[in-house]
């Protein structure tokens, strides 16, 4: 849309165009019924050419946020000639008050556009990468940070956002592992909920609610061998099982549209998949919002295999998909294909349908312009509030992965520290994989956030050490946009040596490494997961020291954190934590807050063990405590992650009773109680999450050897014990059969409670239908 800011006939505001204007302020009335929004549409339609029905269906970027490798060419004459339904990646209510003008006042019908964007983990004020908000296991947090979204995007123009992304992820070699919730269905299917209801809000008419987007559908994340945009291919009863309940729980949450995958499913690419998009999403899910493709998906269906653009976008309206996004594939091969008896008016008529009902949903009939408002732009976004939000979230995501002796809290006064590390002194990578609208000059730097907190009570001495990494040729490509990572001008081994000095007058280092902002996300797949070698010579040479090392690790996906975990004497994962980073890292170590993040992706030991993961089945040769001949592990390294699913550690220790179960032979829909005793052993007050799992050892099939199915977050003082109690019904206990039907079967489960998925407390009962 390069044209578009300079088009002064853009700027002629007629009267005779005002008075064109066909939705307006009458339509403020207008009831939100569904058969008022029919009648609405279809007389709306009945107007429609069918050029104008196609130019709904064509989703364009402008070119102000580009992510991707192709951008649309004559974006304002498009929106004019009413070839245009919507645009992502504008933002600002000058901006789009231009283009929503331009659609308003020049295009025949008036017809509005809908603005979209990646707004994934908060607009202007940057939340942690999901992966960190997931760690929070608190849907309270999580649903305001989406709200907190909504409200800055609205406030910059925007009516939709291209999240959650709700892709299941097993393999850390996956970049966009940072971008969801982990690896379990039932924590991630609660968060995708919690996230559409902050977007959403209460009513998508008012002028702070976005339209979430639920990505990418589906089973992106199931991509071989974790690299990016790479094949899918899974057992039906592994969908339904593991990978579709996050997508099912945004639908139930009311989310008003989805995202196709890259990916193919049972072989058919997502976005031309009628399976997928109509047989499950539309007829046994009863999605009712509108399906727009992942960028350019619609086109590459051509290099899947499936034919030429025309064909491949006759197969995918067809399919379902009512959108596509950059591809323009609609837009220039539609017409012919319906002439042709390729596509039907009526498969025309129906995505075109969906496009108009969400603007209808929108009020956007009502009023274009309805969160166009500049004073709400200046004062709504990057306020002080929305960075108090993310500070908590920031503080709340953080998982302490290792503490020995108690190196944990730091003393607020008195002593020497040594932050040392490309991260310490550093905004930049603060943020996080998606920041379109961030801006990381805003964010805190982790020495900046130390001096906040103990300002001179304690000294704090500052050496880099090292670069983000000394690979030239992985630099380049880490650098997609300009000066993301820099090779300082010294040699690594001055850098080091002064890291060694600087830690040599200290009485402890606190080690700021991991991986930098393009290190995970869209198109950051690693084959090696291990904190980059210039960083960990840099963590070798100091750990000569024999100094207690406190490392604040980095980083979008787990890592291989072997070396690590054997030599730092505290590990506190931050993730990418946001705009607040340096503060709320600061908040955390000095004990300020104590940390309660739990991960939601299990940390191998080596890249061998991926996938690895914690619900796995049992196989018929299961492993039990060690390497032996004969049974389902390696031959040179134990089966056991690094760091298993649900684990973190807090300041405090928490302890926990053996489980009480109400009963222990139930019958059909009865209600089971399972109790345990939570005490806060240790001298900080703290929060735990609480697990609850299910085991059912005996099925028509082989079942996981568990899986989560509650969770509680509790806040406990000093001493304090608190009984945390699950109500588990036969809900619970159903799985997906050999003929996909969703029911449970009776026989012995293990209720399982604990503070991770490798440390619970258990007991049986006897469930009979
Ligand atoms: C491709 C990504 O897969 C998707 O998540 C994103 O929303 C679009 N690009 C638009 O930027």
């Amino acid at each position: 849309m390069k044209s578009f800011f300079t088009n002064k006939a853009f700027f002629k505001i007629t009267a005779a165009a005002m008075l064109a204007m066909p939705f307006g302020q009458a339509m403020a009335q207008t009831a939100p019924a569904d058969a008022k929004m029919n009648a609405f549409v279809s007389t709306l339609m009945k107007k429609m050419t069918v050029d104008e029905k196609i130019g709904q269906l064509n989703l364009v970027t402008s070119g102000m946020a580009i992510t991707g490798s192709v951008t649309n060419n004559g974006v304002d004459n498009g929106i004019a000639n009413g070839k245009i339904g919507g645009i992502f990646g504008l933002y600002g209510v000058e901006n789009v008050r231009k283009a929503q003008e331009l659609a308003v006042k020049n295009s025949r019908l008036h017809i509005p556009l809908i603005f979209g964007l990646d707004v994934i983990h908060g607009h202007r004020t940057i939340f942690p990468i999901p992966l960190g908000m997931s760690a929070t296991w608190d849907l309270d947090i999580i649903q305001k940070s989406a709200r907190v979204a909504a409200k800055e995007a609205t406030a910059e123009g925007l009516n939709w956002v291209f999240s959650p992304m709700v892709d299941i992820a097993r393999d850390a070699r996956w970049g966009r592992i940072s971008e969801g919730s982990g690896e379990d269905p039932y924590l991630g299917g609660k968060i995708a909920g919690a996230m559409v209801k902050g977007y959403q809000g209460t009513n998508l008419k008012n002028a702070d609610a976005v339209i979430a987007c639920v990505k990418h559908f589906a089973l992106y994340g199931g991509a071989e061998a974790g690299r990016e945009y790479n094949t899918v291919d899974m057992s039906r009863l592994q969908m339904y099982q593991d990978y579709l309940p996050p997508y099912k729980a945004a639908v139930d949450a009311g989310a008003g549209s989805i995202m196709s995958s890259f990916n193919t499913v049972d072989g058919v690419p997502s976005t031309g998949n009628k399976w997928l998009l109509t047989d499950l999403l539309r007829k046994q899910w009863g999605f009712k919002g509108f399906v727009v493709s992942d960028y350019t998906s619609l086109s590459e269906m051509s290099n899947h295999g499936l034919g030429d653009l025309a064909q491949v976008s006759a197969i995918a309206l067809k399919a379902g998909l009512d959108m596509d996004m950059v591809a323009e594939g609609f837009l220039n091969t539609l017409k012919k294909s319906l002439q042709q008896g390729k596509v039907t008016q009526a498969e025309i008529d129906a995505a075109c349908r969906r496009i108009l009902e969400a603007k209808y949903k929108l009020g956007l009939f009502d009023n274009p312009y309805k969160s166009l408002n500049a004073e709400v732009e200046k004062k709504n976004v990057f306020t002080e509030e929305n960075r108090k939000a993310a500070r908590v979230a920031a503080e709340h995501s953080f998982v302490l992965l290792k503490n020995t002796n108690q190196i944990l809290p730091l003393k607020k006064s008195g002593g020497t520290i040594a932050v040392v590390g490309p991260l310490a002194d550093n905004k930049r990578d603060m943020l996080g994989t998606w920041v379109i609208a961030g801006e990381w000059e805003k964010s805190v730097s982790v020495m900046e956030g130390m001096k906040h907190v103990v300002g001179d009570n304690v000294k704090l001495l500052y050496a880099k050490g090292a670069n983000i990494t000394d690979d030239t040729e992985f630099m380049k490509r880490l650098n997609f946009g300009p000066g993301m990572v820099s090779l300082d001008a010294r040699s690594p081994e001055d850098m080091i040596d002064e890291a060694v000095k600087t830690a040599k007058k200290a009485d402890i280092i606190v080690a700021v490494v991991g991986e930098s902002q393009s290190m995970s996300g869209e198109s950051s797949s690693r084959s090696d997961i291990g904190i980059p070698e210039s960083q960990k010579n840099m963590l070798k040479a100091l750990a000569k020291l024999g100094k207690p090392i406190v490392i604040v690790l980095f980083n979008g996906r787990p890592l291989t954190l072997s070396w690590e975990h054997e030599n730092a004497a505290a590990i506190l994962d931050v993730w990418a934590p946001g705009t607040e980073a340096g503060n709320a890292i600061a908040e955390v170590l000095f004990g300020n807050y104590n940390p309660s993040g739990k991960i939601t992706a299990t940390f191998p030991r080596t890249v061998g063990q991926i996938p690895i993961y914690y619900n796995h089945k049992n196989t018929g040769r299961p492993y039990t405590d060690g390497p032996t001949k004969f049974k389902s592990n390696y031959l040179d390294i134990s089966n056991d992650p690094q760091y298993p699913f649900g684990y973190g550690l807090s300041y405090t220790s928490f302890g926990y009773s053996d489980v009480k179960l109400s009963k222990t032979k139930l019958k059909g829909n009865e209600t089971l109680t399972a109790k345990v005793t939570v005490t806060n052993n240790g001298a900080y007050a703290g929060e735990e999450v609480v697990q609850m799992y299910v085991t059912d050892p005996v099925a028509s099939l082989s079942r996981s050897v568990q899986e989560l199915k509650g969770f509680q977050k509790i806040s406990l003082q000093p001493g304090e014990a608190k009984e945390v109690s699950f109500a588990i019904t036969p809900e619970q206990l159903k799985f997906y059969n050999s003929q996909l039907k969703y029911d449970w079967e009776p026989g012995e489960f293990i209720i399982r409670i604990g503070t991770s998925s490798a440390d619970t407390h258990s007991a049986k009962v006897q469930w009979q239908k």
